[in-house]
């Protein structure tokens, strides 16, 4: 296992649209492992393959943050969702950003577990949160997509100016 550098916005894999993963073979179940290592080591309550150069539909997510509640998602959709709710977030990907973002208050989540078994899972509250976000991140979509237009130009100008 190894921790694996974790990509940063603008890195243009986080823009892009990850592909379903075909077969879970070693490869895959390696990609969950690092995976797992570089989230807890972050620390971090969730990751999205894309996030460390892969551009495949793999998440990993622990509200818990200690390996209790600990979830992996192979092609991870989001069925229904119902409610409304905003809180901060933050992101990995985005470092110095913290954002209040809307989302879903409850969703119903399936997709496939490293054996390959179908599963669903309803989520609320963090861990609601913790599903859209990562999935958002399947698509191509960060927090600072989510936010208003003006956070979003501030955000570039900042960041422009950091690499100046
Ligand atoms: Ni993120």
């Amino acid at each position: 296992m190894s921790i694996l550098k974790i990509l940063t916005y603008p890195d243009p894999v986080l823009k892009k649209k990850a592909k379903p993963v075909e077969m879970i073979n070693v490869r895959i179940k390696n990609l969950v492992e690092d995976m797992l290592e570089t989230m807890y080591a972050a620390p971090g309550i969730g990751l999205a393959a894309p996030q460390v150069g892969e551009s495949l539909r793999v998440i990993t997510v622990d509200v818990t943050r200690k390996e209790e509640g600990l979830i992996v998602l192979i092609n991870p959709e989001i069925i229904s969702g119902e409610g409304e709710c905003t809180e901060e977030e933050g992101c990995l990907s985005v470092p110095d950003l913290k954002e209040i973002v809307q989302r879903k208050e409850k969703v119903l989540v399936k997709g496939l577990d490293l054996e390959g078994r179908k599963i669903q899972i309803p989520a609320e509250g963090l861990l609601a949160i913790a599903f859209q976000h990562e999935i958002d991140h399947l698509d191509g979509i960060l927090i600072i997509d989510r936010v208003s237009r003006l956070k979003r130009d501030i955000f570039k100008k900042k960041l422009k100016k950091k690499f100046k």
